[in-house]
């Protein structure tokens, strides 16, 4: 073989298997229906759950910032990368969650990896790392895997929201110098939520502190979208809480909140935060509107929950194995990886994206169309789309 020819016969299998991904683009904004490869769809596949990507404020407040600021910080963060836009994002998130502090990374993928990394880090006892446990969901997101797999620390699993497994596995892990328990908040492929309150008790009573990651929990759970740390009311007893400001928010980023002394330790240890540009000083006021969206204009967060129990009866109305989504997230469950692809393709061709998710993205035997519903699609569109939906599964078979 020649150069990189070795890396071919991975795609190969791919496209044999019928799972290859043909990266869709959009050609239009990120809209409830766009343009996708030069179709017109209705959208159920972005995580722009309160419509912010394209709301007034949050373009008008990127264009002044720009014509301000510039459109580059211009320097990594800690030399001179941060500017008073970014100091007042940060303090901004901390009011909002309810925290000390607030600390924002170019991406949450960048404030996963940087902060689990650093937190999981001893830089006065190099010796005792390989001691850490890190006890993670079995279904937690890659970027958590990313993370962990960046330390030293002894990584456990705890069977998908099983207290009793993750008891049994806080028992196996006592005297550890340092043990991490670790959620998502809301789990992407399914939509459900992970019971905080339940992990804070095993927590207290073992000794260990709490990470969250609140992608899909943000702008979505919660009073005004304050996420699931505010919808179970554990302000000021969970430890870490990471959000995304590239989903609900609708714009560009990760943070990490919690207590000052939390940030103040990333800032000198976070690597992502260390040695990467901070945001385009546009992101940064786009993201300061949107938190300020969310505390004005409540209606956004009340019209995003009556979307989503719409449409989500309208799937189980159609027989639909939607699983145990409790948010706006639901799933076509369809179990075998072809037919996922299938359904995807066959909505995509009636007009409705919605995106055929497979292993290693979830478990074998539960490929899925993974659908979510925004603030801002309409009734007409939701029908539309129920209605194609109806059609398509019957004509594969998968509903009768
Ligand atoms: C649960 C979860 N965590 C973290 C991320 C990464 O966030 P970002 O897109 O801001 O890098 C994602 C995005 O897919 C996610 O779903």
């Amino acid at each position: 073989m020649a150069g990189l020819d070795f890396l071919q016969p991975y795609l190969d299998d791919l496209k044999a298997k019928g799972i290859y991904n043909y990266v869709k683009v959009v050609e239009s904004a990120q809209t409830p229906t766009c343009i996708v490869n030069g179709k017109k769809v209705v959208n159920l596949s972005s995580n722009n759950y309160l419509g912010l990507a394209t709301h007034p404020k949050l373009k008008e407040a990127m264009i002044k910032a720009t014509e301000k600021w510039g459109v580059g910080a211009g320097a990594v963060r800690p030399i001179i990368g941060t500017m008073t836009i970014h100091k007042e994002l940060d303090e901004k998130l901390a009011k909002f969650k309810k925290v000390e502090s607030a600390l924002t990374f170019v991406a949450g993928i960048a404030a996963n990896r940087g902060s689990i990394q650093a937190i999981l880090t001893n830089p006065l006892n190099k010796d005792e790392e390989g001691e850490y446990v890190v006890i993670s969901d079995e279904l937690n997101h890659a970027s958590i895997i990313d993370g962990v797999r960046l330390t030293k620390a002894k990584r456990k699993i705890f069977k998908h929201k099983d207290m009793a497994d993750l008891k049994k596995v806080l028992e196996e892990s006592k005297g550890a110098p340092r043990i991490m328990i670790i959620t998502d908040g809301v789990f992407s492929m399914d939509g459900d939520i992970a019971p905080l309150d339940k992990i804070y008790e095993l927590a207290k009573q073992y000794g260990a502190f709490t990470m969250v990651d609140d992608a899909h929990g943000e702008g979505v759970l919660g009073k005004n979208g304050r996420g699931t740390v505010d919808h179970f009311g554990l302000h000021g007893k969970w430890d870490i809480d990471m959000g995304t400001l590239s989903k609900a928010l609708g714009c560009l980023g990760g943070y990490i909140a919690g207590t000052k002394n939390l940030t103040e330790y990333l800032i000198h240890q976070a690597r992502p935060f260390l040695f990467s540009t901070g945001h385009p000083p546009g992101v940064a006021a786009a993201c300061i509107a949107a938190i300020d969206v969310l505390e004005t204009e409540p209606e956004i967060h009340a019209r995003l929950w009556e979307n989503a129990d719409f449409f989500k009866k309208g799937l189980r109305q159609l027989g639909l194995d939607i699983g145990e989504t409790v948010t706006p997230i639901a799933p076509i469950i369809v179990g075998e990886e072809r037919k996922a692809m299938e359904l995807a393709k066959k909505l995509f061709e009636e007009g409705v994206l919605g995106v055929g998710i497979v292993f290693p993205t979830v478990a074998r035997g539960k490929a899925r169309v993974r659908t979510i519903v925004t603030a801002t699609h309409t009734k007409e569109e939701l029908t539309f789309a129920l209605d194609k939906i109806g059609k398509v599964c019957k004509s594969l078979g998968i509903i009768k």
